[in-house]
């Protein structure tokens, strides 16, 4: 009886150093693992260097857009864009945009449809875009469009209606002639606005909807009136193009990969990461990113043992 409790005691002790000695092991593999991430982020944030391509008067082609052509490690291929006779053509769903400009302050990049010719009034848009098109714009967990709707920058719409009778006491809907003739019979209008449903005439079907960042598309929304645009003017309207932002891919670079939240701070004029912060069991805060499994585990562990030497002694 003696001699096994003496054996005990001795045993106690000795698991006792050894809870103590695993404890420090796991301290220092906290820390080495804290380390391995801070080591990890610089890494995200080093870009390979490649000189700015262009194309006719985009001059300033360069990470995260690549040209065709470019070296395969410049630029990322989701943005790829090719030059045809000096224009940047940046395919978008089922079409293909010229692209007006890129902006690496704002992240976002003005494309216009190819259909639309400056000056030309009987120029109509090519495709059909609406933001819907846009999973993105929706569907607010979805992350697979390269381009984005932004809020700002706006993006509006213009419609274009095919009715079977003349319009006349509706100042939304303008008058396309004599600039569009689709056909002899219909009535061709276009709408610059964002449309209700509700004021669709009967008689008109829409047949084509093309978006704009148009500042002029929101004057009428903002001041809350309803001036009446003349068609030159939608056609204006168009050829300014609509401005795309790509400010998700950025953050990638910016911020930790697959950080849920960053985005553009007007305020301090460039990108701010949103930590989503998480307590850890031994109850310090933490950058969610950076609060994994294993540590969880292995604090819940020492937790364990210091639970287990307060209710043992
Ligand atoms: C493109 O622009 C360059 C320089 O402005 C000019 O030399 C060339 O002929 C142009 N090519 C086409 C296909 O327009
Ligand atoms: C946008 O979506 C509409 C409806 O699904 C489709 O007809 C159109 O082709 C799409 N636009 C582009 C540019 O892919
Ligand atoms: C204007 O656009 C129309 C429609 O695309 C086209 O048929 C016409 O040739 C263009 N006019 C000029 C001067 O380019
Ligand atoms: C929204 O996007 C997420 C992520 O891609 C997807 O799992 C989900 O099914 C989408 N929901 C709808 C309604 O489209
Ligand atoms: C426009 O409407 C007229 C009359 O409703 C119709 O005959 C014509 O086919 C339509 N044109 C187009 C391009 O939809
Ligand atoms: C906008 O103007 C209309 C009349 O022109 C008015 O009835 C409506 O209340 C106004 N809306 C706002 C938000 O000011």
């Amino acid at each position: 009886m003696i001699h096994s409790g003496i054996s005990a005691s001795v045993m106690s002790r000795g698991m006792e150093s050894f809870l103590w000695f695993l404890q420090i092991v796991m301290v220092v593999v906290l820390i080495l693992l804290h380390h391995t991430h801070q080591t990890c982020d610089t890494i995200n944030n080093n870009q390979i260097y490649c000189t700015p391509s262009s194309c006719g008067k985009i001059t300033n082609i360069k990470h995260p857009f690549r040209l065709k052509n470019d070296p395969t490690s410049c630029g990322d291929p989701r943005y790829e864009l090719s030059c045809e006779n000096n224009m940047t053509v940046l395919p978008l769903f089922s079409g293909k945009y010229y692209v007006k400009s890129i902006d690496y302050k704002f992240y976002t990049i003005r494309l216009v449809d190819p259909g639309i010719q400056e000056g030309n009034c009987s120029s109509v848009p090519r495709y059909f875009l609406t933001t819907s098109n846009f999973t993105s714009s929706y569907n607010y967990s979805y992350r697979g469009d390269p381009y984005e709707v932004g809020s700002p920058p706006w993006v509006g719409h213009v419609l274009y209606l095919n009715c079977s009778k003349p319009v006349k006491n509706d100042p939304m809907y303008v008058d396309t002639s004599p600039c569009i003739k689709w056909n002899s019979k219909g009535h061709v209008y276009a709408i610059a606005n964002d449309f209700n449903t509700g004021r669709l005439n009967v008689g008109c079907q829409v047949k084509l909807v093309a978006t704009s960042s148009d500042s002029s598309l929101f004057k009428n929304f903002v001041n809350n009136i309803s001036q009446p645009f003349s068609y030159a003017e939608i056609h204006g309207i168009l050829n300014y193009g609509f401005d795309l932002t790509w400010v998700r891919r950025a953050c990638e670079d910016f911020c930790d990969t697959n950080l849920q939240n960053c985005q553009f701070n007007g305020e301090i004029g460039g990108l701010e990461c949103e930590l989503d912060y998480c307590r850890t069991p031994l109850g310090k805060f933490v950058n969610c990113e950076h609060l994994s499994k294993v540590r969880i585990f292995m604090e819940d562990i020492i937790l364990g043992i210091v639970k287990g030497n307060i209710l043992s002694f």
